[in-house]
């Protein structure tokens, strides 16, 4: 990578012409967005794709206030400028970042706080893959529902972004995932990024499986992305002591609980969209990422996400990519500069 040498004015970014399909994706020139003290500026090489970025393009999830309107909530690319009160980063720094909105762009303003080195034998595209979901699983599997080595971890969706983080990070961490998958295909890929035990949910019963895997023990950890009907199967599939973390509700965002097996087993369940928290607890999530993970992430052999990389100027494509049922792995955007680099 070479060391950037000036910062144009405007810059291509995807923008949201207006609440709709992935068609109204649309490639802008806009400003090159201007940093504040505490922030850094990143060339971007490479976008991450997600599944809030489809919930922001059908205007089902607005950014937050002060954010940028620009879809993207996480890249990989180098430093090109650095606020007055930053430690730590310098220009030409190649990095990946949770950004608050405005990744998919040639250009984006992130707080210091939330950026991280690139990882030794990452590629820009594998690391832009990561932090999003890295993010929502350390926040609430590990440092919220205290995942310890040795837990049994049901983890929903695991061929997905945030399930697969989820396996990935389990498996690390010396916990036991066992991935909740709706394919062969997808179980292969959930194997291969650490999964110890796979239920196939459209064959298999999810409560009779997670018992009979554990010894009718139950279940330490859940990781859920249904919500609905779901909610219950979590429930009964848990140990006393269990955590249930909620991240998303694709099947349904009300649920009938049943309480009093709750009381009786000692359960937690525990729900957050990382999208809002303050810029302090992005920051912790990124220290306790640096701190205790990256160690794992800096090992050669560590899994990387199956990637699908387009051309940032083909972000409705990314689009319908990810919103495909037989997707596996993440979406990742090129920018032209990524793409002409070698990385
Ligand atoms: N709370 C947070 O902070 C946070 C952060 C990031 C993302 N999210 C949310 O988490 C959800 C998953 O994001 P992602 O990036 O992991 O998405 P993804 O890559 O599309 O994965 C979702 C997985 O869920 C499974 N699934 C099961 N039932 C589904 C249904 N009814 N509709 C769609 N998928 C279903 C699918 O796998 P199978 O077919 O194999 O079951 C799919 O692979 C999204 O709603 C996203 O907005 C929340």
């Amino acid at each position: 990578m070479t060391i950037l040498q000036t910062i144009p004015e405007r810059m291509t970014a995807i923008s949201i012409s207006a609440p709709g399909g992935p068609e109204v994706l649309t490639p802008v020139h806009h400003d090159v967005p201007r940093i504040g003290e505490t922030d850094v500026l990143i060339r971007v090489a490479a976008a991450g794709v997600n599944g809030p970025d489809l919930s922001q393009r059908r205007g089902q999830y607005a950014p937050p206030p002060g954010a940028s309107p620009l879809p993207g909530l996480e890249v990989a690319g180098e430093i090109a400028a650095v606020g007055s009160a930053v430690d730590g980063f310098a220009v030409g720094d190649e990095v990946m970042a949770l950004t608050n909105g405005g990744g998919y762009a040639e250009y984006v303003a992130v707080p210091a706080g939330q950026v991280l080195p690139l990882p030794t034998f990452w590629s820009m595209e594998e690391a832009a893959a990561l932090p999003e979901c890295w993010f929502t699983v350390t926040q609430t599997l590990v440092m919220r529902a205290g995942l310890e080595p040795g837990m049994s971890v049901l983890v929903h969706g695991a061929a997905g972004g945030v399930g697969g983080a989820a396996v990935s990070i389990a498996a690390a961490l010396g916990a036991w995932p066992i991935a909740v998958v709706s394919s062969p295909r997808k179980a292969a890929y959930a194997r291969a990024l650490g999964a110890a035990e796979i239920i196939d949910r459209t064959r298999e019963d999810l409560v009779e499986h997670a018992l009979a895997l554990t010894g009718d023990r139950g279940v330490d950890r859940v990781v859920d992305l249904l919500g609905g009907e779901t909610a219950a199967k979590n429930i009964a599939a848990c140990a006393r002591g269990g955590h249930i973390v909620q991240v998303s509700t694709l099947a349904g965002g009300t649920a009938e609980v049943p309480l009093r097996q709750m009381m009786a087993r000692d359960l937690t369940l525990s729900a957050s969209t990382l999208r809002p928290q303050s810029p302090a607890t992005k920051a912790a999530i990124a220290r306790h990422i640096h701190e205790h993970l990256f160690v794992h992430l800096e090992n050669r052999d560590f899994p990387r996400p199956r990637l699908t990389v387009l051309p940032l100027e083909e972000a409705p494509a990314a689009h319908r990519a990810l919103e495909a049922s037989d997707h596996f792995g993440k979406v990742v955007l090129l920018t032209a500069w990524g793409r002409r680099e070698e990385i």
